[in-house]
């Protein structure tokens, strides 16, 4: 399963949709769960894998709600926004997993990321995507968070952040 460099999984040209902005956040992606074999083998383990689900599910919001904005506008918008949704809800399903200590929990997340990460990208962003300057017409100016105002070089920061501020009620 896994390659050279030790990853499982490694972003490739066959997985670029064709707009930069996806593509980078999707290689992130790939990185998160390329951490997460390290993350396993952490002494800390358990500590480790706590971070590393809220730091997925913190970055997943932020890169569908970012896709979200480009495409919203498709007639096929809510098939992939369902697509999206179902993915939320696998995630709280294995951290609640988690949170009840249930074995094999890592084995578990890694292949369904893995998994998930490739059907959906080659799939369905790929399929969206395919029409990529109509997409990204629609989408200019707008980002997840375009509301909020955001100081820093990295709006992925911002939206954490605020995302953060929310759950505290901040
Ligand atoms: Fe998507």
């Amino acid at each position: 399963m896994k390659n050279e460099e030790g990853n499982v999984i490694k972003w490739k040209e066959e997985y670029s949709v064709g707009i930069r902005q996806v593509d980078e956040q999707h290689k992130r992606l790939f990185d998160l769960t390329n951490r997460l074999i390290k993350a396993r083998k952490d002494p800390a383990g358990r500590e480790s894998l706590r971070v590393f689900l809220s730091e997925l599910m913190d970055y997943t919001h932020y890169h569908f709600q970012a896709e979200e904005v480009l495409f919203g506008h498709l007639p096929t918008a809510r098939y992939h926004k369902a697509e999206h949704a179902q993915f939320i809800e696998s995630l709280k399903g294995l951290t609640a997993g988690f949170l009840r200590e249930e074995r094999n929990l890592d084995s578990r997340l890694l292949s369904f990321l893995v998994t998930w990460l490739r059907d959906h990208i080659l799939k369905t962003d790929k399929r969206t995507f395919k029409h990529g300057p109509v997409v990204r017409e629609a989408g200019k100016g707008a980002s997840p968070e375009s509301s909020d105002s955001c100081p820093w070089a990295v709006p992925a920061a911002c939206f954490i952040l605020n995302t953060q501020k929310k759950r505290k009620g901040i």
